[in-house]
């Protein structure tokens, strides 16, 4: 049986905590004794600027630089890894941009790269070709999602593009959660769209991520917030993400995860 997760962290939105949600995630994950690498498609190179890392190589070596792709990766401990990014991606967007097929591109050169447990691939603020690269290469598609009137409206506006992109692609990217993410437990808004979330989208809707100063702070220090602060509520928060994730595992890993369809139809 594949074990492998490949997971694509993605919204339209900007600020909404993707790549918070992805290098936690992963840290989280890595520290459950997963065998993790993150990867970063977004041009701001958030992920590598969050973990302080700046490598000789990194994802535009992997894409344009015909690099091989295991000597892009750069460890960072015992099951944690990345490929992180800069703004040479946007110089790489722009040159495959002109290439047919070009979202094709990235899952064929990390078709070389097994022995994970889960692939999470940061995305940026839009559905460029970037995105699309990750989506294609992704499997599954978490949303992390701000709980309020704008975030539902990009979410379902995500939700379509996931949608479409599937069927434009002949792809099959299922969607198996959606994290509401900076959420402010005393705002009545934050209460009821997460209601609404969860009557929309049933059980793919995770326990939200609370505001937290910590999860704000852990980047200056190039920490996960598992080790800057771990008994803030923003490190249990996103452990409680880890083990619902860790939950799903055999669901998934055995095809019968099938809620990403359901919630699919739900938002149609
Ligand atoms: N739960 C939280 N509590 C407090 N601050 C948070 C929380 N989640 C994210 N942030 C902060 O919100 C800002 C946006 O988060 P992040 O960069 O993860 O969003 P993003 O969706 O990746 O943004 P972009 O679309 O630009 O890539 C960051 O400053 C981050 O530290
Ligand atoms: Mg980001």
């Amino acid at each position: 049986m594949n074990s492998l997760r490949k997971i694509a962290v993605i919204n339209q939105k900007g600020g909404v905590g993707k790549t918070t949600t992805a290098v936690n995630l992963a840290a989280g994950l890595s520290r459950q004794g997963k065998s993790v690498l993150l990867i970063d498609l977004d041009p701001q190179g958030s992920v590598g600027v969050c973990l302080h890392q700046k490598p000789e190589q990194d994802m535009y070596d992997l894409l344009i630089e015909n690099i091989h792709p295991k000597q892009c990766i750069t460890s960072l401990g015992k099951n944690l890894d990345i490929i992180p990014s800069n703004n040479s991606l946007i110089r790489a967007e722009l040159f495959l941009s002109k290439r047919d097929g070009a979202e094709a591109l990235l899952r064929q050169k990390m078709a070389v790269i097994t022995g994970y447990d889960y692939i999470i691939a940061d995305c940026p603020p839009s559905f460029n070709l970037l995105t699309r690269s990750a989506l294609l290469y992704a499997e599954e598609a978490f949303i992390p999602t701000t709980a309020d009137y704008l975030g539902m409206d990009s979410l379902k506006k995500t939700v379509h593009l996931l949608q479409r992109l599937n069927s434009s692609f002949d792809h099959d990217l299922k969607i198996t959660k959606i994290i509401p993410t900076l959420y402010d437990v005393r705002n009545r808004i934050c209460k009821e769209s997460h209601i609404q979330m969860k009557n929309e989208f049933y059980e793919l809707v995770a326990e939200p991520i609370r505001i937290n100063a910590r999860i704000r702070e852990a980047p200056q220090v190039g920490k996960s917030i598992f080790s800057y602060k771990p008994s803030s509520p923003g490190a249990k928060d996103y452990f409680s993400l880890v083990r619902s994730v860790l939950q799903d595992e055999q669901f998934i890993l055995n095809g019968k995860g099938n809620d990403g369809l359901k919630m699919v139809k739900a938002a149609a």
